[in-house]
């Protein structure tokens, strides 16, 4: 893995589900440290892309580099353990383990890596506001305290990229712009490069990126 190359470029890519083709030669091109939106109404492709990128689904044609790596050429184990370093995910569901308290959830990745840094956890929890949460378990939270440590957690283990599918998908328009600053800001501290995808066009309004459209992707003006 040159550090040169670009964190993450799709080239080519072609794929659709029986009876329904999304996309047809799809490139894309982000640089470490880019944060960008990807735009769509519902059923555009937004999450399907999302899961090529990530290496949980596979493109038919065309391939995924993960800094200059190419991951459509590797096994699945591969791939996991190598998500498992590259790659913070967010959802619109939280995906938190009820069992376990705020901090504990945020050091799940420190977990499966087994070396968890609770000193990291809770500067993660202060910087999304949540200090005084860390031994609160998910049940205690509102739903954008939830995805405020849900966001914590994609950047415990200080992935080089982060995928953010409908991150604030879920929550009040307040509570959206919040969670998606507080997202941008923790991305900028790492250096992660970012890509959201949204249908909310208001939440991401002026951020470059591109939008779906006929299975390709067109630059937004900035
Ligand atoms: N597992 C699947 N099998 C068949 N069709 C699917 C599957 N997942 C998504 N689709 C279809 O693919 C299209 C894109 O879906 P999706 O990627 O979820 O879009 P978005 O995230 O933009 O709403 C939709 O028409 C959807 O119905
Ligand atoms: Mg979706």
């Amino acid at each position: 893995m040159g550090s040169a190359a670009p964190v993450l470029e799709a080239q080519g890519i072609r794929f659709g589900y029986p009876g329904v083709p999304l996309f047809e030669r799809l490139d894309l091109r982000l640089e470490p440290g880019e944060v960008r939106v990807l735009l769509g109404p519902s059923g555009s492709g937004k999450t399907t892309l999302l899961h090529l990128l990530a290496g949980i689904l596979r493109p038919e044609g065309g391939a995924v580099y993960w800094q200059g790596t190419a991951i459509s050429a590797l096994g699945e184990e591969r791939i996991t353990r190598l998500r498992r370093r590259f790659l913070g995910l967010v959802f619109q569901h939280h995906y938190l383990l009820p069992e376990l308290t705020a901090l504990e959830n945020v050091l799940l990745p420190g977990w499966i890596a087994g070396r968890p840094d609770p000193g990291r956890g809770r500067a993660l929890l202060a910087a999304v506001g949540l200090e005084a949460r860390a031994d609160h378990p998910p049940a205690a939270l509102s739903g954008g305290e939830r995805q405020r440590v849900a966001v914590a957690r994609a950047l415990y283990h200080r992935p080089p990229l982060v995928l953010a599918d409908e991150p604030t998908g879920a929550l009040d328009p307040v509570h959206a712009a919040q969670v998606m600053d507080l997202l941008v800001g923790l991305v900028r501290d790492t250096g992660a490069a970012l890509l959201v995808a949204t249908h909310d066009e208001r939440l991401v309004a002026g951020w470059p990126g591109w939008r779906i459209e006929a299975g390709r992707l067109v630059s937004l003006e900035a």
